[in-house]
């Protein structure tokens, strides 16, 4: 017999806290805002009382590492990169409490074209 799968959270966000060495041409979540950026959104989910029914979590890294800082939300699946701290609480608005975008940080194959293009760099150089 099977079961559906039940996610714990109605919406889980993850967010790269990763850290690299200040001269590493990847750079890294962390030097961009990722650990201040998870706090803030925790502080959020717990002003308004969605604690333990959302959850913001500090992962490795996503492998988006020159985008950063990288932010995904399920079950959306939607990418934001190039998230600083001040961006937090527009994101919270948008994609936590309601189910909108933030067009100017969501990930697009364009993103996707521009990361391929800087480590295609990064291995020449
Ligand atoms: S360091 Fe954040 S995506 Fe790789």
């Amino acid at each position: 017999m099977s079961h559906a799968p039940t996610p714990l959270f109605e919406k889980h966000i993850l967010v790269c806290t990763n850290e690299r060495a200040e001269d590493s041409p990847k750079g890294s979540c962390a030097r961009c805002g990722g650990h201040e950026i998870r706090i803030k959104l925790a502080e959020l989910l717990k002003q308004h009382g969605l604690k333990g029914r959302m959850r913001a979590s500090k992962t490795g890294c996503l492998d988006a590492c020159e985008l950063g800082a990288v932010v995904v939300i399920y079950p959306q699946d939607l990418w934001y990169v190039g998230v600083t701290p001040d961006d937090v609480e527009e994101i919270f608005q948008t994609s936590i409490l309601g189910n909108g975008i933030v067009e100017r940080l969501a990930a697009n194959d364009e993103s996707w074209q521009k990361l391929k293009a800087l480590r295609n760099r990064e291995r020449q150089s």
